[in-house]
């Protein structure tokens, strides 16, 4: 559909009033945002994904940022940090400058996360705090994008409270954003603009990275596994993945340019290249590629065990610059809750893709994310995941408690256990993922380790501090000048969460590559 059809479509609905209570928007709606519907949302696939490379900033939109000023506070994951880079990048492009004091921004955005209740709550607490601000200055420009605006119930709650707001857009039009940003200075009212379908891939947006060391490259969007209690395919789109020529060559100019580790982002990665319809070429195929480039680091997240296949496993095993750390969410031990929570493994084969990996990659850093008390959770399955952590030896995890997500299958499920219970297994889980970090942390005394050095701690200026390619996070004291170098450090100390050291020196590019 192009930008014609969808004005005409009502896709692009620009100009509505602020006085909510007033009108009746059902028609709005209907015709702009799906609300989060599993059928709906698998119908999806037939069309086939365009590829644009021809991002431009219209010309009659340059300058208009002259003179002001742009916030942008992020929540969620990686993806919406790398989204607020292109965004940071739009905004540069259209002559304004960055701020970090909310007093001074002429524009704010809330980029925001739909996975749990509580991440919504604070942007829902972040606009309220924002209120007074818009009373005492009408000409901030005040926006939520990212995840939630993709909620019809959210964009709703905004429209009827949160009068504040002056545009709401998703995430599947970010690139839109001169557009939208004209649509709100030219009209007194409530900008929207929120695309129910996925887009298509836009190749060449700006961006202004953070920090000039580490970067994060998207290789695909959207998510198509439809886990029952998670919001992301509704939020995020189906899966794309970007063409390889696009990824390579973006990576080999952040080399070029001096970055030494890169991040690849996906919701589901070890789906990449599935849905290519002129080659085979998959995740192992591309890590494969980018083994060859001569950067020091390469990471990905996150992984879904079902699709982290033999090929992957082999390239991985190559090492070089592809780190012997793999982020793999399991979400529970139990077989029986895997299978309601739609995850398509068993324990026992998250167990032998565990076994694989540790055989072809010796000394591997597994880390994952749990959910306890998934709807009926009993007492034995939750042992279950404890025992799983355990047999695996996680060296550490993002641990949650289920949160159900409108529109998502597990929030029809009858839940009967009580937040007391599901709150003490999170307590019980979080101190083994405590004890096993430490645990993890303990073999690394006395030993001599490579840090890709990030700049001064957050507690202590005079200590820099960076991570070790297995991802432990390591404190020591050193010149400035190694910031954003790979240094040897010789471990003095273990903690929990991090390693103390002293400084070696900086390592030899030789020493890296080989
Ligand atoms: N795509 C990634 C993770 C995306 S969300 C993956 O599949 O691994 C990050 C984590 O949030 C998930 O791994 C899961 O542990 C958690 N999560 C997702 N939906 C949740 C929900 N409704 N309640 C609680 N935790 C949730
Ligand atoms: Fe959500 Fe990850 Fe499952 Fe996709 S794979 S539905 S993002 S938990
Ligand atoms: Fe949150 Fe959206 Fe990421 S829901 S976790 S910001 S994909």
């Amino acid at each position: 559909m192009n930008e014609e059809q969808r004005l005409n479509s009502g896709l692009l609905k620009p100009g509505l009033s602020k006085s909510a209570e007033e009108k009746d928007y059902s028609h709005y709606f209907e015709s702009v945002y799906t609300p989060p519907s599993l059928k709906d949302a698998r119908k999806r696939g037939q069309e086939e994904i365009k590829y644009h490379d021809d991002f431009k900033i219209d010309e009659r939109f340059i300058g208009m940022g002259k003179g002001r000023k742009f916030l942008i506070r992020t929540y969620g994951c990686q993806m919406n940090e790398h989204d607020t880079e292109v965004m940071a990048g739009i905004f540069m492009g259209l002559g304004y400058e960055p701020t970090d004091t909310v007093e001074d921004a002429n524009i704010i955005l809330l980029n925001t996360c739909a996975i749990r209740e509580n991440a919504e709550n604070k942007v829902f607490g972040e606009l309220g705090h924002l209120k007074p601000l818009k009373q005492r200055n009408p000409d901030v420009l005040i926006g939520v994008c990212g995840c939630m605006s993709q909620e019809e119930s959210v964009v709703n709650k905004i429209l009827k409270t949160y009068d504040q707001v002056d545009m709401i857009f998703g995430t599947h039009n970010i690139h839109r954003l001169p557009h939208i940003l004209h649509e709100a200075y030219m009209s007194k009212e409530m900008v929207i603009e929120v695309w129910s379908n996925e887009g298509d891939i836009i190749e060449n947006l700006p961006k202004v990275r953070h920090g000039n060391i580490k970067a994060w490259v998207n290789i695909m969007y959207g998510c198509d596994k439809f886990c029952t209690y998670c919001i992301v395919p509704y939020t995020r789109g189906k899966e794309r993945s970007r063409r390889p020529a696009d990824i390579i060559q973006e990576i080999r100019q952040l080399a070029a340019q001096g970055y030494q580790e890169i991040t690849l982002l996906g919701q589901n990665v070890n789906a990449y290249g599935k849905d290519f319809d002129d080659v085979v070429y998959g995740l192992g195929d591309l890590m494969d590629d980018l083994r060859k480039i001569d950067i020091a680091r390469v990471r990905f997240t996150t992984s879904h065990p079902r699709d982290f296949d033999d090929d992957l496993i082999e390239v991985l095993a190559k090492g070089g610059n592809l780190v012997e750390h793999i982020h793999l969410p399991v979400q529970s031990g139990s077989s029986a809750i895997l299978k309601i929570m739609g995850r398509i493994y068993t324990r026992e084969e998250f167990l032998l893709l565990v076994r694989k990996i540790k055989e072809a990659i010796p000394g591997v850093a597994l880390t994952t994310d749990i959910i306890v008390g998934f709807p009926n959770e009993t007492d034995e399955q939750f042992e279950e995941t404890m025992t799983l952590y355990e047999e695996v030896g996680f060296e550490t995890a993002f641990t949650y408690i289920y949160s159900p997500r409108d529109g998502t299958p597990a929030a029809k499920m009858k839940d009967n256990i009580p937040m007391e219970v599901k709150k003490a297994r999170l307590q019980r889980l979080n101190q083994l993922v405590n004890d096993y970090s430490a645990k993890a942390m303990k073999p690394y005394e006395g030993e001599i380790v490579e840090v890709l050095v990030e700049g001064a701690s957050k507690r202590n200026d005079e200590v820099l501090a960076g991570y070790t390619r297995k991802s432990k996070l390591v404190n020591f004291k050193a010149p400035q000048s190694v910031i954003g170098k790979l240094v040897n450090v010789k471990i003095t100390a273990a903690k929990t969460w991090s390693l103390d050291g002293e400084f070696l020196g900086v390592v030899e590019k030789e020493e890296v590559m080989s």
